[in-house]
């Protein structure tokens, strides 16, 4: 398989983005892999002609918003992210209202037509230092409520508002299981992703987007880590780290969504063309500009 999907490759000129979510051999096929912030500049400066993204749709709106000449497919177009919806437009437009100097700040796991609302977008990579950067004093942080709590608490000088869409995965990871996790392991260190609730981050002794996860688990000089994120990250953490131990909280930290993205789907949209990303016309322009906002802030 992974011959065909290297020849296919070849034949389309074509690059296949993985997220560290997507399943391990989805990974192992892709010509780079990494957390949000990353593979949304690795679709910006693509040279291919047709950009698969093996993830869920909001990624896979980004590269297209980020190179509409090119062909972005992907290999499950019904892999969405349920955060991505949480909050609407007529609670974006009462904020709005309120405070007028308000900037809305839209975490990148949105959809297009909510990024259309918002001055701004984040990755969990680099939110805190976006926020921080932006010259209005009230932020309003969509959809994600664990992770603009998380930014709340590293910019305590703004007023940040926040909105109550969670991660299905990581909102309920309970800290018992967590607990039960340190018990069994008492020198590990805890790395948890901010999508996490504030009781568990408490315990964390490392808390980051995936790509900053792994740095850290790399870096460190502990032997064990227990890791509160969705378990795909454990395919990069082995191999950067080969002889250091990794345990999950929980068995239940599996994004079904990013686990649609399997090697057949990906060679058949290779061969097919299937699973094509179009963005509306009217969306694609207002869209756009949060996430080049984001990229410019980011630099
Ligand atoms: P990262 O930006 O850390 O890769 O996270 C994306 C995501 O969907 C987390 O649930
Ligand atoms: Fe969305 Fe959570 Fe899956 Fe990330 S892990 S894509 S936030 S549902």
């Amino acid at each position: 398989m992974y011959e065909k999907i290297k020849r296919l490759k070849k034949e389309k000129n074509a690059v296949v983005l993985a997220h560290y979510y997507a399943p391990d051999e989805v990974q192992r096929a892709a010509d780079h892999i990494g957390d949000s912030y990353y593979l949304a500049k690795k679709a910006r400066d693509t040279d291919a002609d047709v950009i698969v993204f093996c993830g869920v749709e909001f990624m896979g709106e980004s590269a297209k918003l980020l190179n509409p000449e090119k062909t972005v497919l992907m290999p499950d177009r019904s892999a969405d992210c349920p955060m991505a919806h949480m909050v609407t437009e007529e609670k974006i437009r009462e904020v709005r209202e309120k405070h007028d100097d308000v900037a809305v700040v839209c975490y990148i796991n949105s959809t297009a037509r909510l990024k259309t609302l918002s001055d701004v977008c984040v990755t969990s990579a680099n939110a805190v230092n976006i926020v921080k950067k932006l010259p209005n004093k009230n932020i309003f942080f969509i959809p994600d409520g664990n992770l603009g709590r998380f930014v709340k608490e590293q910019v305590p000088e703004k007023n940040i508002i926040l909105n109550d869409g969670y991660c299905p995965i990581h909102n309920f990871l309970p800290v018992s299981a967590l607990d039960k996790c340190k018990a069994e392991h008492p020198d590990a260190e805890v790395l948890a992703h901010p999508e996490c609730r504030a009781e568990l981050l408490e315990k964390a002794d490392y808390i980051g987007s995936t790509s900053g996860i792994i740095a850290y688990a790399e870096k460190s000089d502990a032997e064990e880590f227990i890791v509160c994120t969705e378990q795909g990250v454990g395919f990069e953490l082995r191999s950067r780290c080969p002889g250091k131990k990794f345990y999950f909280a929980s068995d239940e930290l599996i994004c079904a969504d990013m686990k649609l993205n399997t090697l057949e789907k990906l060679v058949s949209c290779l061969e097919n063309g299937s699973g094509e990303v179009h963005i509306d016309e009217d969306v694609r322009e207002a869209a756009l500009k949060p996430l080049n906002r984001m990229l410019e802030l980011a630099k």
